[in-house]
């Protein structure tokens, strides 16, 4: 695939883990664009950092990319995504844990899971659980290692948002690891069995 076949990639938070993200986004060749909760003017400095394949835009503009990075904390979510006026068919990558406030403590969401819970506040959005078990820090890192790739788990109910997403975690260096739906997800929490599990896989 040439670099002007890629799908678009926005984001919506600039922070340490779309930043992880993106920087092997914009590698690849992807066409990204950021956007946080300040507005573009906020983001100049980190999109020349970027280089020519980023952007900054509004929430509403990132949303509109093949692929959206949905990656600010837990409490900030609802504020995040409102103000997108149709999330039907777009593909959303949460990136979040469920891991709110001052207290830092894992929010009780009772038997739903949190892509669950974010899923609902983006209707008709197909949602991918994915990065959310990687501390960002190591995401940001080349995801080479000797004899195998760092792997990203996957966990989603549409089987063609998860291929996409696949594609694109491959594309990038990372080995995706597809768990299965949105239900699998709670393997992925903090907390979780997954949760903060840095694993290689083998080629
Ligand atoms: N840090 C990690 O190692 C790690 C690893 C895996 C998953 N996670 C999860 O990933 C999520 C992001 O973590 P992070 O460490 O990247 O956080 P972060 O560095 O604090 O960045 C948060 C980003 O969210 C943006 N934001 C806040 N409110 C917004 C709004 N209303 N609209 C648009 N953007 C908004 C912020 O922009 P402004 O500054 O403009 O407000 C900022 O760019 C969290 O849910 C976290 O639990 C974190």
């Amino acid at each position: 695939m040439s670099s002007s076949d890629r799908l678009t990639i926005g984001t919506i938070g600039t922070g340490n883990v779309a930043q992880a993200i993106v920087g092997h986004a914009v590698t690849a060749g992807y066409q990204v664009v950021l956007s946080n909760s300040r507005g573009p003017e906020s983001l100049t400095e980190l999109v020349g950092q970027l280089g020519a394949n980023a952007s900054a835009g509004t929430v509403a503009e990132a949303a509109q990319a093949d692929i959206v990075i949905l990656a600010v904390n837990w409490d900030k979510v609802p504020d995040a995504v409102k103000d997108v006026s149709d999330w039907n068919g777009r593909i959303v990558i949460d990136a979040t844990n469920q891991w709110g406030g001052p207290g830092t403590e894992i929010v009780d969401l009772g038997d739903q899971t949190g892509s669950e819970h974010n899923a609902a506040l983006m209707p008709g959005a197909r949602v991918v659980k994915a990065f959310n078990t990687i501390v960002a820090g190591v995401t940001a890192q080349n995801p080479s290692r000797t004899n195998g790739r760092l792997v990203v788990f996957l966990a989603g109910d549409d089987p063609d948002a998860k291929t996409t997403v696949s594609a694109f975690v491959d594309s990038m260096g990372f080995s995706p690891v597809d768990l299965g739906g949105a239900r699998e997800g709670r393997l992925m929490q903090v907390g979780g069995p997954l949760g903060g599990l840095h694993v290689v896989k083998l080629a």
